[in-house]
């Protein structure tokens, strides 16, 4: 069964309380939830863990044994070229996502230190943004894996 890596960064521990209007008021652990049912759905296995510490993260990334890595890397999207290092290093498809619209924020969201390796970016659907990025890594690990039908 395909693993795939959920991880994400630096405050979305508080998710529920934290700026619900711009969050919603879903927690991490309501999101996981969403996941587990989500990954069940497509055949796949998630790991799924929150860090508030750059250097912790990149020991998720640099430990991972999976075949994608989902990733919302929180502020540390804005600021971590140790993150941009270490998500390059890696040899799967890594997809970031946000529940907010960065580029409809402040303009220090506006850049992405990730985006330039990643497959592909979903932001600004809440919880949603995560279902979408599931989605999308079942429908790349399923054209991987051909049948043997
Ligand atoms: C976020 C967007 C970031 O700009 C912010 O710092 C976060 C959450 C999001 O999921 O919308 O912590 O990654």
């Amino acid at each position: 069964m395909s693993k795939i890596l959920i991880l994400n960064g630096p405050n979305l521990n508080l998710l529920g309380q934290r700026e619900p209007e711009i969050y919603g008021r879903e927690t991490l652990e309501d999101i996981e939830a969403l996941c587990v049912e989500r990954a069940a759905r497509h055949g796949l296995e998630i790991a799924f863990t929150q860090s508030n510490h750059e250097g912790v993260l990149i020991d998720h990334i640099q430990a991972a044994d999976c075949q994608a890595m989902i990733l919302n890397a929180g502020a540390l999207t804005h600021s971590s070229v140790a993150l941009l290092d270490a998500v390059r290093a890696l040899d799967v498809p890594v997809i970031e996502v946000h529940l907010s619209n960065p580029y409809a924020r402040e303009s220090y969201r506006h850049h992405s230190y990730i985006s330039p390796v990643v497959r592909g970016v979903i932001c600004g659907f809440g919880s949603q943004s995560y279902l979408l990025a599931m989605d999308a890594v079942a429908k790349m690990i399923s054209q991987a894996t051909p049948s043997s039908t």
